[in-house]
């Protein structure tokens, strides 16, 4: 009991408020400010109505859902606006015109109404970007192998390289910056939604151990790899998204596009590494690098559930944590929430706590993220 009395008085302590506090021993409580759910209606009718609707559903894609939504949260939000640190022109214009008493009466009237009924998740390849990767993939399967382990030399095994580079290369080839090849065909199609889907199917595929390439000396190769380390990884396996691995990749392919690098890749970072190099040398690095054993770089598979079950530590319907405000973001408006972990992401909107969470997202996680939440049944 002691213990709970504590916690109690913290959360409320670093809250600042505690309106909906419950079990507060009654001596100890400040003053209470009661909403008033009928004039909130009223406020509601009058101001809101037309974007969030009077029973709290957004009116068009982009406008989140205020129904059932938590109260303090709400209450939160609208002081956002009102401070400045939520920029939309809109609503700050809207709250700066609003009374303390106006924000908690609204703010209880949309949070008892009952939640927004959601829809199932569109097959739309954004529920699943690894399933749509995996489909698209079979069209490049013919040159760069089943599940992009190459058999072919000359052309690089794409099965565990790193996602970004991934994306990073095709659009080389698209804006010719690198010399045309085979491929180049099949790319000017794909949308950046399939590129990303793309890569995070084959940065997922394990590679295969090679057997040993007919040139080089791969002894010769490992001290002259020193200096590639820093960037590429021990041994050639890559932990940086936009760095390649060379682990486990064709020899042929290794020594191609070490020596473009001479001529048609402009990357001033890796001329300067490989102009020095003689052609045996760039050889015995190339069969060094090629025996090494790889690992895939991402989980495709499992990552939307990996990483919502992150999202659950906080924004459980059953979690409340004391101190920090929480919204429910289960079955609010798909749009909407990919403009917030946009906003959080790109820093322009503030949430220390939520610009780490959603930092390193791609556009097209981000959006499968939200698919996900907006077709979870709200609560
Ligand atoms: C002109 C349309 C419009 C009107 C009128 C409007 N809103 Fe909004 N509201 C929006 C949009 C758009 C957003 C998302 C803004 C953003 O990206 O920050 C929003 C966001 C919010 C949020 C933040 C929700 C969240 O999940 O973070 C709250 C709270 C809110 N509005 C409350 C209200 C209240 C209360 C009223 C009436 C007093 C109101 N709004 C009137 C369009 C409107
Ligand atoms: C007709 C054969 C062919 C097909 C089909 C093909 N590719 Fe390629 N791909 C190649 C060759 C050959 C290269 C090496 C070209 C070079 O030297 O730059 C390559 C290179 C690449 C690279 C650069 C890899 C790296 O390590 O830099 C990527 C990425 C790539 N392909 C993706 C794809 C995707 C995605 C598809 C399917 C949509 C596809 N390719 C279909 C032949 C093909
Ligand atoms: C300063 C960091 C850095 C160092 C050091 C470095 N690289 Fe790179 N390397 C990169 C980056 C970044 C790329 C991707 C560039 C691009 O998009 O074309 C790359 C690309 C490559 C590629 C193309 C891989 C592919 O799949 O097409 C090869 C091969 C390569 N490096 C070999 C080497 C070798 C060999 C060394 C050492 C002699 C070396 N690099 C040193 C950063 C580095
Ligand atoms: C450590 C706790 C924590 C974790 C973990 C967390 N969040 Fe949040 N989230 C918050 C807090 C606190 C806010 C409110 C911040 C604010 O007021 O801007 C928030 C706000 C949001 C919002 C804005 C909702 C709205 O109505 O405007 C979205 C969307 C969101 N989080 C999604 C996610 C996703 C997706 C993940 C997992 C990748 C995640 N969050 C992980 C604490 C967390």
């Amino acid at each position: 009991m002691k213990r709970l009395t504590l916690g109690i008085v913290l959360s409320a302590a670093l809250l600042g408020c505690s309106d909906d506090e419950q079990g507060m021993p009654a001596k100890d409580a400040p003053e209470k400010h009661t909403a008033d759910v009928v004039a909130g209606k009223a406020f509601a009718a009058q101001e809101c109505k037309a974007c969030h609707g009077l029973d709290g559903k957004g009116a068009v894609p982009a406008i989140p859902h205020l129904a059932a939504q938590r109260e303090r949260y709400l209450i939160a939000a609208l002081n956002a606006y009102k401070e400045g640190k939520r920029t939309h022109a809109a609503l700050r214009e809207i709250a700066a015109h609003m009374t303390d008493a106006d924000a908690r009466n609204v703010a209880a009237y949309y949070a008892s109404q009952p939640p927004v009924k959601t829809k199932p998740a569109a097959d739309d390849g954004f529920a699943s970007p690894y399933a749509h990767g995996k489909k698209l993939a079979a069209a490049c399967a013919r040159c760069h192998g089943e599940d992009g382990n190459s058999s072919t030399p000359g052309t690089p095994s794409l099965a565990g390289q790193q996602p970004r580079y991934l994306v990073v290369a095709m659009q080389e080839y698209l804006k010719k910056e690198r010399k045309a090849s085979p491929m180049h065909a099949l790319l000017p199609g794909l949308t950046q939604l399939d590129k990303e889907s793309l890569a995070l199917y084959f940065a997922s595929q394990a590679p295969v151990q090679r057997a040993a390439p007919p040139f080089g000396d791969a002894a010769a190769g490992e001290p002259l790899s020193a200096v590639c380390g820093g960037c590429h990884g021990s041994h050639g396996v890559s932990t940086d998204s936009a760095t390649p691995s060379l682990a486990g990749q064709d020899a042929h392919y290794l020594v191609d596009a070490i020596k473009a690098y001479r001529t048609t890749r402009q990357r001033e970072n890796m001329r300067l590494y490989v102009t020095g190099l003689s052609d045996t040398e760039v050889q015995n690095i190339a069969a060094f690098y090629a025996v090494q054993k790889s690992t895939a770089a991402e989980k495709g598979e499992t990552l939307v559930k990996d990483l919502t079950a992150k999202c659950e530590r906080c924004h459980a319907a059953d979690v409340d944590i004391p101190g920090m405000v929480v919204p429910k973001i289960r079955g609010q408006d798909r749009d909407y929430l990919v403009m917030a972990l946009r906003a959080y992401r790109d820093d322009r909107r503030e949430s220390s706590m939520m610009h780490k969470m959603s930092l390193p997202y791609s556009d097209s996680i981000i959006e499968s993220i939200s698919s996900f939440y907006a077709s979870q049944p709200a609560r």
